[in-house]
């Protein structure tokens, strides 16, 4: 007698970046962010849980090597999942007795600065909800493992309200316009870097928090009129709006993080050489066309109208001659990739 159950869930990439928390245990943030959910047929995590009388221990693999299960988030989350339970009465108070076995794998290059932890605990999370039959939303059990996850819960384009209770019961994730509303939105991914980042989100955040000098700014100053601009770009369908926003936010971002202490750097120098290319192809056209932005990782993530994908493509191979219509110059695959819909 058990119950297994393996869902997939997205990655979604901010344009206006989380970064900072008010509350580390809770993960709540400092500041609201902006994000789209990416096609999960393209990259996603696919995660199987199982929980069973038989098993005498809680138990997780990723990407196929055994992990701690005593990960303080990890832990949280399945609390959290099993008091619903409870409370929503929806399973057996035997099968909340019984352990959980839990097998997470990601198609794309995890801890890289592509959303791993977003698709990530978004997948188990809502595998975990699935298995103890919880009907109420998941999101803000998502957030519990990883602050980016609970934007990953929903498709399209997803706001997540900082809040400001300090139970976080207002720091919740909001769909702003769903998959249909701008099908013509494409995502294309650079990977520029496959390799574990020196510095976690988590950790580069908080020393962000404690050291820069810049980031107070950039919380009160920038980004409340910029979450504004670019939810009503999405909702007029303003793709230059929503590039410029999008460009400026990713490189703010990354000088917050340069003004850390000691400074991170996230990008190498073929990201440079990417913000490099987007800017000269913008510049020979009358209206910008591509919009780029770097999570923390050196991995780029282009924002485009479908029309331009044939031209960008052609381009890049232009400005990186190694690269081919399909594999950039680490001979990853470039992604082509559409929003996605919610995680049901
Ligand atoms: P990223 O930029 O990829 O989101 P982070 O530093 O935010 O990188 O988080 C990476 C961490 O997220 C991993 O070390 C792991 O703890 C967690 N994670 C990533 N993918 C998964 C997954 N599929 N299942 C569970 N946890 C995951
Ligand atoms: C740069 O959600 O990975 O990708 O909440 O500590 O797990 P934790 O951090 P995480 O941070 C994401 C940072 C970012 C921007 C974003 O996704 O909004
Ligand atoms: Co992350």
């Amino acid at each position: 007698m058990s119950n297994i159950i393996t869902m997939i869930a997205p990655v979604n990439i901010a344009v206006i970046k989380y970064w900072g928390k008010r509350n580390e245990e809770l993960i709540l943030p400092l500041n609201d962010s902006v994000s789209v959910t990416l096609n999960a047929n393209v990259m996603c995590a696919k995660t199987t849980v199982c929980v069973s009388p038989n098993f005498l221990e809680d138990e997780i693999w990723l990407n196929g090597a055994k992990e701690s299960f005593t990960n303080q988030r990890l832990q949280n989350c399945l609390k959290e999942i099993k008091s619903r339970a409870a409370v929503e009465r929806s399973v057996d108070d035997i099968f909340l007795t019984w352990k959980v076995h839990i097998c997470s794998e990601n198609n794309f290059p995890t801890a890289a600065g592509l959303a791993s932890s977003a698709a990530g605990y978004a997948c188990l999370v809502s595998a975990l909800a699935k298995a103890y039959k919880i009907k109420s939303d998941v999101s803000s059990i998502a957030r519990l493992g990883s602050g980016s996850a609970c934007r990953s819960v929903y498709g399209g384009f997803v706001r997540w309200h900082a809040g400001v209770e300090s139970d976080g019961s207002d720091s919740i994730a909001v769909q702003i316009a769903n998959k249909s509303h701008w099908p013509e939105m494409s995502a294309l991914i650079l990977v520029v870097g496959d390799t574990q980042k020196k510095i976690s989100s988590s950790k580069g955040m908080k020393l962000s928090v404690e050291t820069s000098d810049l980031f107070q700014f950039r919380v009160q100053n920038c980004v409340p009129k910029r979450v504004e601009e670019i939810c009503k770009a999405i909702t007029t369908k303003d793709f230059v709006k929503f590039a410029e926003i999008t460009m400026k936010d990713s490189n703010q971002f990354h000088a917050i993080c340069l003004d850390s202490y000691p400074p991170i750097t996230y990008m190498t120098d073929t990201s440079y050489k990417i913000i490099e290319m987007i800017h000269k192809y913008n510049n020979i056209h009358p209206k910008i066309k591509i919009a780029y932005t770097f999570d923390a990782g050196p991995n780029a993530c282009l924002y485009l109208l479908e029309e331009e994908v044939p031209k960008i493509l052609s381009l890049i191979q232009h400005i990186f001659p190694t690269s081919t219509p399909d594999k950039f110059i680490t001979g990853l695959p470039i992604q082509h990739e559409k929003i996605d819909t919610d995680l049901i």
